[in-house]
């Protein structure tokens, strides 16, 4: 589908042909919950709250000097015990999935050098970072593996003439002018993202800074990272994929059926199949990801604590105050921080974090063992953030975006406004620090991120924002056949090309993909 895919693009001149909708296609999108098809895998499933949890573990700076930190991280080819007597192969940053997180303040530069020795070029996004474009991780700035493999074509960097190219390593550089956050790095590469992070290319980054610090949160031991991904596992024990091309070189693109997405049967929390973590009597800080790539999550506790779950913060930080949720709705890509009390829980109670849009194990993600009550200094201040407010000023131009399937040729894929991603096609170009509303329509199932511009969600067809909208966020669940409509303050430091998408990988993948270049 290379070949023909771009073949196709200029032919069409990138415009998509209406989809006439199959009734095996529409199985696969009308879900409730989520749009995809379940890969069934090969191996019984492991056992339920055996594995432990662990927060991944933290990367530490190689040097610190007086313009900021630095820190080195190699791509590869790893083994994980995820399964109880085989390994795993995986693609790990350090060779570890999750990769290493990285630790850093607010306003404190860093800089990231990444070696690449896998069997492919990738791109590193730090999703949710106030970015330079040059460092963001366009789908064509590739870093091709130091290590022979795939080699670039001569003079290009093999789709898009105005992609970077790098071969070995290079750096990525986060000024890091933002808030306290829970950010996310993974793979970004033009039409190969979905396998890429499947196979383990995702890690957290988070930005702390001193307004969070004077809070008093929980934190230490009670602050949890928790990655859920479900994943699929071959005979081997190694992940299994539907891609058409397994190499992950040429031929982009999934099997038949698995356009709308691929769901996995087993859930992983930091790697760890529905893990069970020991917990302290007391308050902890839980940094939720949904990482998964086409699985919407509805998470729940049972038993329910009292205070339920605490939200603190959304994708762009803390909230202004506190807001208490029986449940939370989680697509692709958002984060939800949130405080949970588990000090109204006898000692040795279970408490189990279920998915209410799953069904049999994957409706539940991991438990809780509740422990001694212990001497808990941490607090849920009322008034959180004074950063949590959405921007005044004239709104200088509205613009519409339908997200919404097609044929590219015979394969089914996905558009933004008709088109496909091309790394020519720009559909907004906003000027620096201008105010837009962004209008998003859908036909299923489309989290849509922008990556740069931290966003505001005004409204939910003719009503107000939802229940899970608070807050400064960079992605949006939007539902089948929903309008949405956010407020967008560009950045008036940086300009450039920067992608907006869908967060579903496999309709990233499948061409659901724009720029918007700020001039
Ligand atoms: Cu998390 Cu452009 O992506
Ligand atoms: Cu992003
Ligand atoms: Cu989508």
């Amino acid at each position: 589908m290379r070949v023909s895919r771009r073949e196709f693009l200029t032919a069409a001149g990138a415009t998509a042909v209406a989809a006439g909708l199959g009734s095996e296609f529409l199985r696969n999108v009308g879900g409730a919950s989520s749009t995809g098809r379940l890969l069934a895998s090969a191996l019984p499933r492991p056992q339920l709250f055996e594995a432990a949890f662990r927060n991944p573990p933290v990367l530490r700076p190689s040097s610190r000097t007086p313009d900021g930190d630095h820190y080195v991280i190699t791509q590869h080819v790893g083994r994980a015990r995820i399964l109880n007597d085989v390994d795993t192969e995986i693609w790990g940053y350090n060779g570890v999935f999750p990769g290493p997180t990285l630790e850093t303040r607010r306003g404190r530069p860093v800089t990231v050098t990444h070696t690449n020795l896998l069997p492919v070029p990738t791109s590193v996004h730090l999703h949710g970072g106030r970015t330079p474009a040059d460092s963001d991780g366009y789908p064509t700035d590739l870093l091709y593996p130091a290590n022979g493999g795939a080699q670039p074509a001569a003079g290009s960097s093999g789709t898009d003439p105005s992609g970077a190219l790098f071969v070995g390593s290079r750096p990525y550089r986060y000024p890091l002018e933002q808030r306290a956050a829970t950010l996310w790095y993974h793979d970004h590469r033009m039409d190969f993202t979905g396998p890429s992070v499947w196979r383990g290319l995702a890690g957290f980054h988070i930005v702390r800074d001193d307004n969070e610090d004077r809070l008093g949160l929980p934190s230490g031991d009670h602050e949890l990272l928790v990655m859920i991904v479900d994943r699929s596992f071959g005979r081997d024990g190694n992940f299994i994929y539907p891609s058409l091309d397994p190499t992950l070189l040429h031929t982009p693109g999934v099997r038949p059926g698995f356009e709308a997405g691929v769901l996995g049967d087993v859930i992983l929390v930091n790697g760890a199949p529905w893990p069970v973590a020991h917990v302290d009597a007391a308050r902890y800080r839980l940094r939720i990801l949904n990482a998964c790539n086409a699985r919407r999550l509805d998470l729940r506790l049972d038993p329910e604590p009292p205070s339920g779950f605490i939200q603190v913060g959304s994708d762009g930080g803390l909230l202004s105050r506190p807001v208490h949720q029986v449940h939370l709705e989680v697509a692709q890509a958002e984060r939800f921080d949130v405080v949970v009390d588990f000090s109204s829980f006898r000692r040795g109670s279970r408490v189990t974090m279920v998915n209410g849009f799953g069904s049999g194990r994957t409706g539940l993600i991991m438990q809780f063992i509740v422990g001694a009550r212990v001497d808990d200094t941490s607090r849920v201040p009322e008034h959180l953030s004074d950063e949590d407010v959405g921007p005044s000023g004239r709104v200088l131009r509205h613009r519409s975006f339908r997200f919404a399937s097609a044929y590219m040729g015979a394969h089914r894929a996905w558009t933004i406004n008709g088109r496909f991603f091309h790394p020519e096609v720009t559909l907004a170009e906003p000027a620096a620090g201008d105010l837009e509303v962004w209008h998003l329509v859908t036909d299923f199932h489309h989290p849509v991120h922008l990556h740069l511009n931290p966003f505001r969600v005004l409204s939910r067809g003719t009503g107000a924002r939802g229940p899970f909208d608070a807050g400064w966020k960079d992605t949006i669940d939007l539902r089948p056949a929903e309008l949405a409509s956010i407020l967008i303050p560009f950045d008036p430091a940086y300009r450039g090309r920067y992608p907006f998408h869908c967060h579903n990988l496999e309709h990233e993948d499948m061409a659901m993909m724009a720029n918007f270049v700020v001039r």
